[in-house]
């Protein structure tokens, strides 16, 4: 059984990790907001209740480690990463004195004052919102439009989490966290780690493996692209960065910006990228790779062809 107090913040402290290969990493550890806590409204333990009830769900059925209940307190554990559009935040949700216990990882996107536009412009372009005082706000970038674009982007990944994981539980050839919930900015999923230590699984880029195992990662990348053409889409932004390796397993992260690859004129041109960017890697490691003639087949198993 596992006892909820087992893997308490302080084992979570003095550790300093880099997360990041493009953002200066900045890594704070310890609770936020200790003040809170004088508060009658709030749980005795933890530092909120649970947001589960009012958010909007991931798709069913549920992993049985989803906490559902009312009772559930959320604590923050941490910063996992802060990056240029969101940071990254370890939150254990429990339900206090049990062992049902799960771990999250919050992905909170900035709002317009605090984060860098370089995925907005291509990402707005080929984006269809009708109300045109909605698609004004965004381009004139007005508070209210700023907030809106850091909506969609949570929204947007949201829903490319649900759609990617349901492929995954019947196919079994594409992994991605389970998306929990989202409100607002705010997207909590499956925390990919260790969630008795709280420490993330390591990516791609730092990943260290033998020539078996790397051949092995490299078929699950290339099963994984196959699933995502077949199912008309491209990451978008896949990289040895927004890959995660989980027990010897192939985990895709980081998806706001998934491309329709049908109604995306440039369709074709994101998948050959994603497909460069990891292979890239991989070559760089030693593998022999033939990426030239995996584009042709995913352009044609996406019906580009
Ligand atoms: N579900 C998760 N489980 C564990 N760590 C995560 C998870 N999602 C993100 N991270 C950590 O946060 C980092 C940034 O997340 P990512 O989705 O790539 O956002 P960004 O837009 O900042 O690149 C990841 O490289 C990883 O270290
Ligand atoms: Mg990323």
């Amino acid at each position: 059984m596992r006892e909820h107090d087992s893997y308490g913040s302080t084992t979570m402290r003095g550790k300093r990790r880099k997360f990041d290969d493009d953002d200066p990493t900045f890594v704070k550890r310890g609770r936020i907001e200790p003040a809170l806590k004088e508060d009658p409204d709030l749980p005795e333990e933890g530092d909120r209740w649970s947001t589960w009830d009012g958010a909007l769900h991931g798709p069913e059925p549920r992993p049985d480690w989803v906490r559902t209940e009312y009772g559930a307190v959320d604590t923050e554990l941490g910063m996992l990463k802060t990056g240029k559009e969101a940071d990254v935040f370890l939150v254990r949700r429990a339900v206090p004195g049990t062992d049902k216990i799960s771990m999250l990882a919050a992905k909170r996107y900035r709002d317009g004052d605090h984060r860098m536009f370089h995925r907005d412009a291509g990402y707005l372009e080929g984006r269809r919102v009708r109300r045109s005082r909605e698609m004004r706000a965004m381009s004139n970038r007005t508070a209210f439009g700023k907030e809106m674009i850091s909506g969609q982007w949570s929204a947007a990944e949201f829903g490319a989490l649900g759609r990617l994981w349901e492929i995954g539980r019947e196919s079994d050839l594409v992994c991605v966290p389970y998306p929990v919930q989202l409100i607002g900015t705010e997207l909590m999923m499956e925390f990919i780690g260790d969630w008795e230590t709280g420490e993330a699984a390591p990516r791609l880029a730092q990943v260290r493996a033998d020539p078996d195992q790397l051949a092995d990662l490299w078929r699950q990348m290339t099963d994984a692209l196959s699933v995502l053409a077949r199912a008309q889409v491209a990451h978008g932004d896949l990289s040895p960065y927004n890959t995660m390796v989980h027990n010897g397993r192939l985990v895709m992260i980081d998806l706001p910006q998934i491309v329709d690859v049908i109604a995306n004129p440039r369709g074709g041109e994101f998948i050959a990228r994603d497909v460069r960017n990891v292979a890239n890697w991989f070559r760089s490691r030693g593998l022999t790779i033939d990426e030239d003639e995996l584009i042709e087949r995913l352009h044609f198993e996406a019906g580009l062809r």
